[in-house]
Parts: C-alpha cells; structure tokens; sequence
C-alpha cells in the first residue's frame, strides 16, 4: 500500500501539460476489441486504470506496445476466456467488456464490476442495451450469435451504457439508433476513435445514428483530462498560488470555470491554456453535479475543499445522489459539513494536516488537495486510488512546489 506524505501549506505556482483523459482512453481501449486491425492510441494516460485495462485486453489475446505515452494495439487474433475477477474489479471501465465481448466473441460475463464505489452502480442499462442487440441471457452470461441493428432509448444519460451501445452499435452490420445519450466528451472521443475505424457516426441533441459492420484499426489522440486538469486548477487555488494548465478544453470545463468565477477565483484562457488564482472576495456557492454541460459529479469532491476555505457552500449531487462519503475524511483536516436531503452543507473551515486514507479515486484527490492546503504534514494513505487516475501525480506536484513524497 502506497502512502503520499505532504508537508502543506506553501502555495503552488507555475503550469502543468494535462494528461490525456481517463474516461476517452479507456472506452477507446475496451473499443479495440471489436476491430481487427492495429489501432494507434496516442496521448493515452500512463496510470493505475488504462494499465488494468491494457492487461485485460492483453488477457484477451491482444499484442499491445506502448511507449512515449502511444499505445499500439494488434486485435487481428483474439480468442474469448473469462477475464479474472481481480482484474475486473478494479476498474468500472471493465462494463465495457459487455459491449465489446459480446460483439466480439458472442458471449459476455456479467461481474460484479469495480471502481470507486461512493454509491450504488446498477448495470441495467448495459445489460438493456445487449438484450436490444440480440444479446440472451444466460446465468451469468449473454450470449449472441449473431447481433442485430437497435433503437435504444434509455431512461437517463448514462456514459457507461452510451458508450456500451456505440460499441455494440459499431460492431454490427446495419444502422442503429441510440436515443437519450450521455453527451460527455468522452463519448465524442470514442466516437471519434469508432469513426477512425470505419463506422459511420452522426451525433444530433436527439439521437447517435451508427452504421457499423466490419472495422479495421483505428488512430486517436486521446482529449486532454478535463478532471485532472480541474484537479489542478483547484491545488493552486486551495493553496493561495495560481497554477495553469494546458491542453484541456475551456468549454468542456465551461461548468466548473463558471462555478470557480462564483466561489471568487480569477480564471483567464488564453488559447489551451487556463489558468486560476484566488480574489479576495470570496462568495458562497451551491454546486449542482449532473450530467454534462452541467457541473461534473467527478469534480465535485474536489471543489469541497474550495468550498471549505473560501466562504463555504453547497454540493448537491444528482448523478451520484450519495457522493458525500469523503467529506468524513475531509472532516479530519477540520472541514466542517452536513449532509441534509441529498445537499452537503459545507461551512467555511480552517484546515490542519490528519492521517486519512483513500477510499476512492476523486475523493482521495479532495484529500490531497486538504493535505496540500493545511500546514503542517498529512499522511494519506491507499494512494493507489489515487494514482489510477492521475499520471506523474507528485511530480508534477513537486514541479508546482509542493513539498509530497509518496513510499
Ligand atoms: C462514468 C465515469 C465516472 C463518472 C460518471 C458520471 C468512467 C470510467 N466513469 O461512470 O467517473 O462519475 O460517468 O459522469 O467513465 N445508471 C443506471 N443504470 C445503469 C447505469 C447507470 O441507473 O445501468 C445511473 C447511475 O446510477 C448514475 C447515472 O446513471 O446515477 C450515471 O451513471 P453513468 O453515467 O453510467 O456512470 P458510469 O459510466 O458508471
């Protein structure tokens, strides 16, 4: 177990590349599966997810390179064999497999899928969308033997599902119709990525219509990661410094920006480059998460701790509706909250270092970013959690000036 210690409480200053995103590279890899060809990810994130992911494919039969933050995978002979449940817990991205085992060996387990498990994460939109493209269960399984086109229309935008049924979609011959989508970036990415390998994607406000049938490799470099890059928007800020990141989209985060310029920081873009710094009036806010455009569930652990040493506020979160658990941690630093019908009330806090552990990716990082803010040395230990989503994590800390080693 992996344990960052932080001396906190010195401002960070200066400028970070964003990493590629999480959430694109992983559907994108998982998406390999049901080509059959070499396909090229570039700018994929070097951390604990996309290297589990990796292996899974690898399991799978797949040849995979990767060096320099590219990332070559050989899908021309696969061979089906059920992936361990180590494996497959450890990431929530391992869903994917539904979609792309079914389309491409006619048969999918259904696990108990991994991830962090801040609330419930039922799977039956997944499950939906297989039975729509002619997937039977099974026991444990779906099988298929042969897929046919679908019009799906899901009850709520979900990016796993969404993304379940573009795979699905793009791996069967004829045209399929997916209504009531996920409209995250990242499901563009893997639009995008499908698109590269020869399915034929059209994207309105209404609908996704995929025309899929046989693809060949694809090339994608992969979107800048818009909650790594908010993450770090948010360490210069909690620290008093000012910190800019570059390669992430101003209009992706355009919800998070929004909700920093009302809790009072100072956000200027030039190009791909944003970059915050804290005013001195700072102002109460209520941060509503839901599905993009809106405010991301994903960022709103990490704003808590804003909230906490600014001038307090308000989390309701209605993706996750019981997202709050880090807050327990966050307490030990002295943030003060309650959590009353589905809202965390956060009140403006001063913050002291703690030993605390990371029970799960964002909120692990709403830890760091407490731990970077309180002077004094903080502990935080289980930083594998951590560190599945975030690459060169203390490096590119300690390029900020941050004082954090991890054992
Ligand atoms: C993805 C992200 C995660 C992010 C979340 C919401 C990855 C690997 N993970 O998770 O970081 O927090 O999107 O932006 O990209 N739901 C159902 N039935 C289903 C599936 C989902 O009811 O079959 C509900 C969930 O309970 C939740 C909502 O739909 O309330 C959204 O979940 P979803 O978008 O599917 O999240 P994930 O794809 O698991």
């Amino acid at each position: 177990m992996k344990t960052i210690t932080v001396n906190g409480g010195r401002p960070l200053f200066g400028s970070v590349m964003t990493q590629g995103s999480k959430n694109a590279a992983l559907p994108i890899i998982f998406a390999t599966l049901i080509t059959r060809g070499v396909s090229e990810i570039r700018h994929l994130p070097d951390i604990g997810d996309t290297r589990v992911a990796l292996d899974i494919v690898r399991a799978l039969g797949a040849r995979v390179q990767s060096h320099g933050g590219t990332a070559y995978i050989d899908t021309r002979s696969l061979g089906y064999r059920d992936i361990e449940e180590e494996k497959i817990c450890k990431i929530r991205a391992s869903t994917y497999l539904l979609g792309s085992m079914l389309s491409r060996f006619g048969k999918c387990r259904i696990s108990s899928f991994g991830g962090c498990a801040f609330s419930d994460r039922p799977i039956d939109m997944h499950v939906d969308a297989c039975l729509a493209f002619g997937g039977v269960p099974v026991g444990d399984t779906i099988i298929a033997e042969k897929l046919h086109p679908a019009e799906i229309s899901f009850k709520k935008p979900s990016v796993g599902a969404t993304i379940n049924a573009i795979i699905l979609a793009a791996a069967t011959n004829g045209v399929s119709v997916i209504r009531g989508h996920a409209r995250e970036p990242h499901v563009h990415a893997l639009i995008d990525f499908l698109s590269s390998a020869g399915a034929l994607i059209s994207v309105t406000d209404e609908k996704i219509t995929v025309e899929g049938g046989e693809l060949h490799g694809g090339n994608i470099t992969v979107i800048g990661d818009m909650i790594e890059a908010g993450s770090y928007l948010a360490a210069g800020l909690v620290t008093g410094g000012r910190v800019s990141v570059v390669g992430a989209s101003n209009e992706d985060l355009a919800s998070y920006l929004s909700a920093l310029s009302s809790l009072g920081a100072r956000i200027t873009v030039r190009g791909s480059i944003i970059c915050a710094h804290p005013s001195d009036s700072p102002r109460a806010v209520r941060i509503t998460a839901e599905p993009y455009p809106a405010f991301p569930t994903d960022l709103q652990p990490i704003t808590a701790p804003l909230l906490a040493l600014f001038a307090g506020g308000e989390i309701c979160d209605r993706v996750w509706t019981g997202r709050y658990g880090y807050l327990r941690s966050l307490s030990d630093f002295g943030v003060r909250y309650r959590v009353e019908g589905g809202t965390a009330y956060i009140e403006k806090s001063e913050l002291h270092p703690a030993r605390v552990r990371a029970e799960d990716l964002r909120g692990g990082m709403a830890e760091l970013l407490a731990a970077l803010a309180a002077k004094g040395v903080s502990r935080i230990e289980n930083a594998e959690q951590i560190l599945r989503g975030y690459e060169s994590l203390v490096y590119k800390l300690r390029s900020l000036g941050a004082d954090i080693s991890i054992d």
